[in-house]
């Protein structure tokens, strides 16, 4: 059975992620065919990149980047749930993905996004980093609006059709997540 990642990427107080990456995973668990696992990166309590040599050699000194990169290493493919910031990703996930390299590569990766328009340009700014990682990148992805799918912009009502997008993504990325497990097997 593959095994995905639901990463939640946002780690402020009051996160609006903490409700998203979790409403991903209660759909995500009625699915039969991969094992998902929530991975909240603020329990990593990962600094700025503090690591000497870059990820890319797999020289790790510090333990909380053995830590991350265990838990990264053990999953097939990621559902990134990303705030948008500024039009782009949160600082908190781009850092947690640039501390490591391997552990990405050859692997899918699928996104929810939530911002005023979707968090699309988060999005957009993902793919860009994932092309570097070696990542395949699904089309299908989830767009959730501050202004339709939180009440009063901070209580989490998700469309009901957003089940569906999620559905439509994780049929996606499980489909290529178990094509480039054969590739990684080489
Ligand atoms: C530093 C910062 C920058 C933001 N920039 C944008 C933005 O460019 N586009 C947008 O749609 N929302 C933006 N927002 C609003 C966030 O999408 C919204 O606050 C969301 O709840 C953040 O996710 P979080 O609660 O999980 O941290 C920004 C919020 C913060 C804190």
């Amino acid at each position: 059975m593959l095994k995905l990642a639901i990463i939640l990427g946002s780690t402020r107080p009051g996160r609006k992620g903490e409700a998203v990456a979790h409403w991903v995973h209660e759909i995500a668990k009625k699915r039969g065919d991969a094992e998902f696992e929530l991975v909240d990166i603020k329990d990593f309590n990962l600094p700025l990149l503090d690591e000497p040599v870059p990820p890319s050699m797999g020289q790790y000194m510090h333990p909380h980047t053995k830590a991350w990169s265990a838990k990264i290493d053990s999953f097939d493919a990621y559902v990134f749930v990303t705030p948008e910031y500024n039009h782009g990703t949160s600082g908190a996930l781009k850092n947690a993905i640039d501390y490591l390299y391997r552990e990405w590569n050859n692997k899918a990766a699928g996104f929810v996004g939530y911002g005023s328009a979707g968090g699309t340009r988060a999005v957009e700014s993902l793919r860009l980093v994932m092309g570097e990682l070696q990542v395949a990148d699904v089309r299908s992805q989830v767009m959730l609006s501050l202004h339709t799918d939180f009440e009063n912009f901070s209580v989490f009502k998700p469309a009901a059709r957003h089940e569906a997008s999620v559905n439509a993504m994780l049929d996606q990325l499980i489909a290529w997540g178990g094509a480039l497990k054969t590739l990684r097997k080489t």
